[in-house]
């Protein structure tokens, strides 16, 4: 009779309380996202919710110049939050003053990107995070076990990461996944012009409402910056031929030449094949030229703009689409002289500016910018 009771109670312990039991622990553990409740959560990979140990691992990684081989550049340098998480140079400047090809993107708001970098050639923030530590004009470590090496030797480290993923051997998985849980709540959606979609009617210019409408319209700009309550982040993850890369070059030779090399992210940083955009991850001709529509969310503070830098000002942006882009034999249909007038022009960069967000509900800015190199 006892043992038959006995057996009842470790039946119910083991098939009903211990799995509630684990589930719960894993609950309060779990760090939920802020986010106004119409807007959908970015997809997180399963096997890495985010957590609270796991953002400060993060941020400490994320400001720390010891992942550069020299001990000169961190995450920060080129993302930097005094400004609006890039760096205000025209392109990347790595460990030694190397030069990359390429514009440094914010990293606000990233996490809500299908797909990571100007041509989406990485997946997750997890799989980005990866790549600059082992650029040679990035970061410079030869290899990612020559970074383990160097972190495993800080006796600092081995805490946070034991606290973070239950165990002191520091991986460079575990090292991404911290990364991207800290850049997870780099979220910014408090905004005049969302204070204005919200209902506050005064949040935001006159002007600023004339250049919403032009957006909308006239200027044409929503078809790829595309903006809607449950996805407000102002692109549609696509890649287009705007014009900017086309500036003199042969790209057949180029593409031609790119076919024979397999590695992606080293063409990503080589001037020149740099510029073949999206084809270098598709190899499709379609591609050519094609970089990811990215979001305009704090564009005031990220100057200059395109993937090349190309663009020192909003007002150049601007006369930039005015004009049809720069005519090139993969140009996209959607792009074509738009006859505004001076006035129009005025009315779509002050609309522009009321999509700075100095803040988010998710992360200090303050503290951050404290933090900066
Ligand atoms: C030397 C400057 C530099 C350093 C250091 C650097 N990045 Fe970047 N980052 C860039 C550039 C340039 C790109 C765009 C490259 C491309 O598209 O080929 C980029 C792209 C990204 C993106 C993609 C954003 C988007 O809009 O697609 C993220 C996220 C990012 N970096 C995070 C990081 C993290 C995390 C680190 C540290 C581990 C880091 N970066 C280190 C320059 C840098
Ligand atoms: C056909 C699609 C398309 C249309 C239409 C379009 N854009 Fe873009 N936009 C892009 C793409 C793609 C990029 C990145 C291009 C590159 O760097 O080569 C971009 C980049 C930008 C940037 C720079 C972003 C940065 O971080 O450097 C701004 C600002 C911008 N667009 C504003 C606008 C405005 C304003 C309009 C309307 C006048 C507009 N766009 C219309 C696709 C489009």
């Amino acid at each position: 009779m006892w043992r038959s009771c006995f057996g009842v109670v470790l039946f119910l312990f083991l098939f009903c309380l211990f799995p509630y039991y684990l589930y719960a622990q894993e609950g309060t553990d779990q760090y939920q996202l802020k986010l106004p409740p119409e807007v959908l959560e970015p997809l997180i990979p399963e096997d890495n919710p985010i957590t609270p140990a796991k953002i400060e691992l993060g941020k400490k990684l994320y400001f720390d110049k010891r992942l550069s081989i020299d001990d000169t550049v961190s995450c920060a340098t080129c993302h930097n939050p005094k400004f609006g998480f890039s760096d205000s140079k025209k392109v990347a400047e790595g460990i030694q003053g190397k030069k990359g090809a390429r514009n440094s993107p914010t990293v606000l708001n990233a996490t809500f990107y299908d797909e990571q970098f100007w041509d989406g050639r990485a997946p997750t923030l997890e799989e980005q995070a990866k790549g600059p530590l082992v650029n040679p004009v990035e970061m410079g470590f030869p290899s990612h076990d020559a970074l383990i090496e160097k972190l495993r030797a800080i006796p600092e480290y081995s805490n946070a990461f034991k606290e973070s993923f239950g165990t002191e051997d520091l991986t460079i998985e575990h090292l991404a996944q911290a990364i991207a849980s800290f850049e997870r709540t780099l979220i910014t959606l408090e905004s005049p012009f969302d204070q204005f979609i919200a209902g506050k009617e005064n949040a935001i210019s006159p002007e600023a409402k004339r250049g919403f409408e032009l957006f909308q319209g006239k200027a044409r700009c929503i078809t790829c910056h595309e903006f809607n309550r449950t996805y407000p982040f102002f692109t549609d993850n696509k890649y287009h031929n705007i014009g900017v890369a086309i500036h003199g070059k042969n790209f057949a030779e180029l593409a031609r030449k790119a076919t024979k090399e397999p590695d992606i992210a080293k063409l990503a940083h080589e001037e020149g094949a740099s510029e073949l955009g999206r084809y270098l991850v598709t190899k499709q001709t379609k591609d050519i030229g094609a970089f990811k529509t990215s979001t305009i969310r704090n564009i005031e503070l990220t100057a200059p703009y395109m993937h090349d830098g190309s663009l020192a000002t909003l007002e150049e942006v601007i006369d930039f689409y005015n004009k049809g882009g720069e005519p090139n034999p993969n140009l996209d249909g959607g792009i074509r002289p738009l006859n505004l007038t001076a006035q129009e022009k005025k009315d779509l960069v002050a609309f522009l500016k009321s999509l700075t967000s100095r803040g988010g509900a998710n992360f200090d800015w303050a503290e951050l910018q404290e933090l900066a190199p």
